[in-house]
């Protein structure tokens, strides 16, 4: 039987039963469809595929197309999963119509669900305004990529008093503007447990530990896809770098040897 497709509302009735929320990013149809048959419950076609898939230093280059382009096939995918579009630097901070036209365009031409976007108080306005237009969005404060550099650096935030209420502040702004689910990132573990008791939508946590409602991971960090070491916050369940370059290495040792391709492999 077809499983159910999370939904927004279930999102919540998971929160109140205290279920843990799964959510992983994911970038294109196969992995997307390798995650959502694993049962993982919102896939994030998360700006970070700047870095992870595009080869940038940072988020920041990824342009509204370029997101859609990538939501379409993780769209494609997903039967189950609840898909979540990231607006991109530049698609939201410039003006409330443009933050509305492009979530618009995330959802009608890219397939996304809902859509994220990074920022607390100082967003709060351009949040309602899209909740308004019946777009469910995900909100997202700590260590925002987008504010790479702001922050001087990927930092972790909330570490002394100012910039805990600050964090605080930011959360409760994020809720009363309608958010559905607000990512907490690069925050100490304790003021992330402090913010989700004081919230009524669940957190989800990225290098927030274990309090939060729910938990995220860049899809490339679990599954050691990326060049660099996973960060410390997260967990690699397999090395598929490694796997894929010895298959390449095999190939090419085949091919050099004149083993590949075998005759029932020929026509
Ligand atoms: O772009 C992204 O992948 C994200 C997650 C790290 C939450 O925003």
């Amino acid at each position: 039987m077809k499983e159910a497709r999370v939904t927004v509302p279930a999102l919540a009735r998971m929160q109140r039963a205290g279920n843990k929320i799964v959510m992983l990013t994911a970038y294109d149809f196969p992995f997307a469809h390798m995650l959502d048959r694993a049962g993982i419950d919102i896939l994030l076609v998360g700006d970070s595929l700047g870095t992870c898939v595009q080869g940038h230093p940072t988020t920041l280059p990824v342009t509204l197309d370029e997101m859609i382009y990538h939501c379409r096939m993780v769209a494609r995918a997903a039967r189950r999963s609840l898909v979540v579009g990231d607006m991109p630097f530049g698609s939201y901070q410039t003006g409330l119509d443009d933050a509305l036209a492009n979530a618009c365009r995330l959802l009608k031409e890219g397939g996304a669900h809902a859509v994220k976007l990074e920022g607390g108080e100082r967003v709060a306005e351009r949040i309602a305004a899209i909740v308004r237009m019946d777009i469910p969005v995900m909100g997202h404060i700590g260590l925002t990529p987008q504010s790479v550099h702001r922050m001087g650096g990927y930092r972790v935030q909330g570490r002394d008093a100012r910039s805990r209420e600050r964090l605080l502040q930011d959360a409760r702004a994020v809720q009363a503007a309608g958010a559905f689910a607000l990512v907490l990132e690069g925050i100490p573990a304790e003021l992330a447990s402090e913010i989700t008791r004081a919230m009524r939508i669940p957190t989800i946590g990225i290098g927030a530990g274990l309090g939060c409602d729910g938990q995220v991971l860049v899809m490339h960090d679990l599954l050691g896809l990326g060049l660099e070491p996973p960060p410390r916050f997260a967990r690699e369940y397999v090395n598929l770098s490694e796997i894929v370059t010895r298959a390449a290495q095999m190939y090419a040792e085949d091919v050099r040897q004149q083993k590949f391709p075998a005759e029932h492999e020929s026509y």
